[in-house]
């Protein structure tokens, strides 16, 4: 049976390292804040809005929201985000995904000034991240990436594979594991037999979108599962993209959902906002 990566137990380890790192900042005089937009009403924004200013809160970092209107125009955002970069209080600025859809959401991520982008998804720092020479972190991957060192996964030479190719966590998460010396496969939704690719992972990550999707038959004895999944089952309860039960029969390592890549994106997103107030 697997053990279980807790990804509550590394976050609690990288936040007091965090909290310490903001202190000293005070103590120099620099503050630490955190703009978060979010449009609209979506409820999984709000719960995920709420979580990132909680855990500002607890490590010390002055968070800001501003909470538009559905109907908010492009141009009102744009706006708002041109005061944002402009304002020495604000160190980083985080527009919450998904935009309602009249809105561009690659627009209006190109319109963050690059060194307040703690996302990562400015294109600039995309490049930083591809040439593998970079200050801001992509959040999810590199919270993944802390979790396999702290429970010493190696993963030179290891054979890795990632379902899913979004911009937000599968490629980002390809060029951390190559970063590593992995051997990297990205499969998607067009993959072909993608139980034979899957059954080849030693490093298997999982970021679909779909509820219980990786099955243990999918999955190689011994291999480390990582999942990415937020999805609600037909009962409404939170769950992964893994169907954690009777996998982590099969595997060496496993994060549960809740409580495993969760608490480490937001982790990492205290980490890339304190490293924008360090560099001011
Ligand atoms: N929506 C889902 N995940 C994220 C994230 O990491 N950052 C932002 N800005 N929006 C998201």
């Amino acid at each position: 049976m697997a053990e279980i990566i807790c990804g509550k137990t590394v976050s609690a380890a990288k936040r007091l390292d965090i909290k310490n790192r903001v202190e000293e900042l005070k103590n120099k005089g620099i503050t630490t804040g955190l703009a978060v937009i979010i449009v609209g009403n979506n409820s999984a924004s709000r719960v995920y809005v709420n979580n990132k200013k909680k855990a500002c809160e607890e490590v010390g970092i002055e968070s800001f929201e501003f909470a538009l209107p559905e109907e908010t125009t492009q141009e009102e955002l744009l706006n708002l985000i041109d005061k944002l970069n402009n304002d020495s209080k604000v160190d980083g600025i985080l527009c919450q995904l998904p935009l309602p859809s009249h809105i561009d959401e690659q627009a209006v991520i190109n319109s963050i000034d690059p060194k307040k982008d703690v996302d990562a998804f400015h294109p600039e720092n995309v490049g930083h991240i591809m040439i593998g020479d970079y200050t801001f972190l992509p959040c999810t991957p590199a919270g993944i990436m802390e979790m396999l060192k702290f429970y010493n996964i190696d993963v030179k030479g290891k054979k890795c594979v990632v379902i899913g190719r979004s911009n937000i966590v599968g490629k980002p998460m390809a060029m951390l594991l190559l970063k590593e010396n992995g051997t990297v496969e990205i499969c998607h939704s067009r993959t072909e037999n993608l139980k034979e690719e899957t059954l080849t992972a030693d490093i298997l990550v999982a970021a679909v979108g779909k509820a219980y999707f990786v099955t243990e038959d999918m999955v190689k004895d011994g291999a480390v599962v990582i999942d990415v999944g937020m999805n609600r089952n037909d009962e409404g309860k939170l769950c992964g993209d893994v169907d954690f039960d009777n996998v982590k029969e099969k595997a060496s390592f496993i994060t549960p959902v809740p409580g495993g890549v969760g608490p480490m994106t937001i982790t990492m997103l205290l980490e890339n906002t304190v490293r924008a107030a360090s560099q001011k």
